[in-house]
């Protein structure tokens, strides 16, 4: 099997604290091997062993692909206008996503797809190598069904966002909106997904409703993660932890028995902080999380609502200096902290063993990628031993 050598690697991340300095495990002037989709060696760069294909990374850093677990990329139309009114002074409120709802229904199967490739590979080009998709903008059960079908063709983390918002033809009727959740929808889309999701919020589905949802999936086989807390206090947090959801997403708006309940539990904190900066929300309180020993990852959240943006390194600038992360606890977060919010042991890490996935930087060290914002620092992505950026 072809074998490829990264060489003269300025400082890597293994994420392996057996490996190198600090959780990152971090090491200097080292080199990495990949056997096909694999690594099989990590070490110094002066005992690289020989390879079909050396790369020369001339004293740049090299981290594992950025792990991206909570995107909707499955969904038509912009919503740049309402971007503006708000930046204007108008306040967000879950009921912004019916106008996705309604382009995403008018839309051609052809055309979602198209979006889904047009996002990824822009995900690609920030050095994202894993991507979760939701469905969530169709809210019939044809249009769950298509959703999670067109996100099956590009990734294996499929989440079925069942209860995004009652849609417009069930206003006010949140509760049979439930039942045709539960009884129909869930049934005819579990098979093609892996996760099911609902949105806890104000507006969007309370405590019962997103208990029932969840409860459906997980008799359908799915495993639970919960868009808890965004907005509001709220009950999800603490559902989440009850179900035994692999992450509850956004956590801004919690008190400490939120914080004591996430620190005493197997579910991930995922934060998203692209979704902040657009609806000019509070950032997460990622320090009370982190000391209290909550695991916390985190996520770009792209969709065209809160936060269109594909790109991990500006939620990682965004969490140091927003949220009191330090660089290294960001990187972690968007890395390893991605797949465990994944319940992933192959990607995060660069590994003996892991998936070949890594990002160079056009910078000597990880932490400038909270220390150069907006820059563009990708230079090169690897993802399952294939360069795929560029390409
Ligand atoms: O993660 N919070 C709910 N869902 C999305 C927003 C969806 C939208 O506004 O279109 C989020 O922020
Ligand atoms: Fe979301």
């Amino acid at each position: 099997m072809p074998t490829t050598a990264l060489t003269a690697i300025g400082t890597l991340v293994t994420n392996d604290p057996a490996l190198g300095d600090g959780p990152l495990g971090v090491r200097h002037d080292a080199a990495v091997v990949f056997e096909d989709a694999t690594v099989v060696w990590v070490g110094d760069s002066a005992d690289a062993p020989a390879a079909d294909t050396g790369v020369d990374l001339g004293g740049r850093a090299l981290l594992p692909g950025f792990v991206e677990s909570h995107s909707h990329l499955v969904f038509a139309g912009d919503r740049a206008e309402e971007f503006a009114a708000r930046m204007a002074g108008r306040p967000y409120g879950a009921g912004g996503i019916r106008t996705t709802i309604a382009a995403t229904r008018a839309a051609t199967d052809d055309e979602l797809a198209a979006n889904v490739r047009r996002l990824l590979d822009e995900s690609v080009r920030a050095g994202s190598t894993t991507v979760e998709c939701k469905s969530g903008y169709g809210q019939t059960v044809e249009d769950e069904l298509r959703s999670v079908r067109i996100a099956g063709r590009f990734t294996d983390e499929v989440t079925l966002l069942a209860a995004h918002v009652p849609p417009p033809e069930y206003a006010g009727r949140a509760d049979e909106y439930v039942t045709m959740v539960v009884e129909e929808m869930i049934p005819r889309c579990a098979p093609h997904a892996r996760w099911i999701d609902v949105f806890c919020e104000q507006g969007a589905f309370d405590r019962e409703q997103a208990h029932a949802v969840l409860s459906a999936g997980i008799a359908h086989g799915l495993v639970p993660r919960v868009h808890g807390n965004q907005l509001h206090q709220g009950p999800g947090v603490r559902l989440a932890v009850e179900l035994g959801a692999a992450s509850v997403d956004h956590v801004v708006h919690v008190e400490q028995a939120d914080i004591d309940a996430l620190a005493g539990s197997d579910t991930v904190a995922t934060l998203l902080p692209g979704a902040d900066f657009s609806t000019r929300n509070s950032y997460p309180g990622a320090r009370a999380l982190l000391d209290a020993g909550v695991t916390v990852a985190l996520g770009a959240d792209c969709n065209p609502g809160t936060s269109y943006t594909t790109s991990l390194p500006f939620c990682i600038a965004l969490a140091v200096r927003e949220m009191r992360m330090t660089p290294d606890e960001a990187v972690w977060a968007a890395t390893a902290g991605g797949a465990r919010a994944l319940r992933r042991t192959d990607v995060g890490a660069l590994t003996p063993g892991a998936r070949a996935d890594a990002v160079a930087l056009d910078a000597p060290s990880y932490l400038h990628l909270a220390y150069r914002p907006g820059v563009p620092l990708i230079s090169q992505v690897w993802r399952g031993g294939a360069l795929v950026h560029p390409n």
